[in-house]
């Protein structure tokens, strides 16, 4: 596979690090002698033949920049034949002879199909869920929790002063993981993640009990998104033990921001190795992590990874509560 041009695109929901991909992918490109395009909107952009030509300067002062420059979208044509076909059409006005897709599940199961028509793809993974079997860590995971992280940190200072209970919500659709590490690092009262049935009474109720008793006044529940609404949450917290808790959706602000050092630093290396692996003649795989290496694997594999949440991790974050109350007894 002899490669001169290949198109860049981000897809699904931004993650901060997007842009640290795209330039490492436009520079590491230029270094090998193969030329960039940008494609805009992610797979709806290929669709419609919406292109950026990308040289180095394009991409300088993005490496800090949340979002992604080449814009984000999720396309429902893409998921029709006649979609991929103008997809591929597209690739061929434009001599494309690979793509490097950057995004989450959705990205890559369209990267597979664009992959049966003969386009190479090599995938990066990216989404503030790190919910991807094929890669321990995905772009942006770090980010998201440190801007929840300073958002909690910040609720918290007005709890405590009010003695209040307070209920978070914080995305994940279809994972925890994001909920649970940062429940972790706020010192939560309760977490509630999709991956769980979840006993209100056992889980939610009870450890606010226990937290009293032990003299704390004021409660930390976070919830991601997919485990309820925090609002209705709230309602039953009141209904069932009276306490009238607050409640905040953190929403979209977790996905914005600068990227932490985690963010740029693994962005730029897969954007790097995405780039090589066409470089070297290969395609059609993603690049993830285990352990902090990076790993090659091809797509129709990585497609069928799972992740599981880390059951260890969530009796770490209850062991917390039942320290804390052990010390004050
Ligand atoms: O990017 C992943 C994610 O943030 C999920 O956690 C969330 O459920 C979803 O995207 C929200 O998507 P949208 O931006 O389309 O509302």
């Amino acid at each position: 596979m002899n490669i001169k041009r290949i198109g860049v695109l981000t897809s699904g929901g931004d993650a901060p690090g997007m842009n640290a991909a795209v330039r490492a992918v436009v520079r590491t490109a230029l270094s090998c002698g193969i030329e960039c395009i940008g494609i805009r909107r992610g797979w709806q952009g290929l669709i419609n033949a919406d292109f950026v030509r990308l040289d180095s300067a394009s991409v300088g002062h993005i490496l800090s920049r949340g979002g992604t420059i080449l814009f984000t979208a999720r396309s429902e044509d893409f998921m029709t034949e006649k979609g991929r076909e103008r997809a591929v059409m597209t690739c061929k006005m434009l001599g494309l002879d690979g793509i490097v897709a950057i995004g989450g599940d959705g990205t890559f199961r369209g990267a597979l199909e664009l992959s049966r028509l003969g386009i190479p793809v090599v995938g990066i993974p990216a989404t503030i869920d790190n919910d991807l079997g094929c890669s321990n860590y995905t772009i942006g995971f770090d980010s998201a929790c440190n801007t929840a992280i300073e958002c909690i940190d910040k609720l918290r200072d007005t709890m405590q002063s009010h003695e209040r209970c307070s209920v978070v919500e914080v995305m994940g659709r279809n994972a925890g993981f994001l909920a649970l590490y940062v429940g972790i690092a706020v010192g939560a009262t309760a977490v509630l993640v999709p991956e769980h049935e979840e006993d209100f009474q056992k889980n939610v109720i009870e450890k606010i009990q226990a937290s009293r008793l032990a003299g704390n006044t004021h409660f930390m529940i976070v919830v991601a998104e997919g485990a309820g609404s925090a609002v209705e949450i709230g309602k039953q917290i009141k209904e069932t033990i009276g306490i009238e808790p607050r409640v905040t959706v953190l929403g979209h602000i977790q996905r914005g921001g600068s990227p932490n050092a985690r963010d740029r630093e693994i962005a730029t290396r897969m954007g790097y190795y995405a780039v090589m692996a066409f470089a070297e003649g290969r395609g059609n795989t993603i690049i993830g992590t285990k352990e902090g290496d990076i790993v090659e694997i091809p797509i129709e594999e990585a497609l069928a990874m799972k992740k599981h949440l880390q059951m260890e991790r969530y009796k770490i974050m209850e062991a917390m509560q039942f320290g804390h109350t052990a010390n004050r007894s």
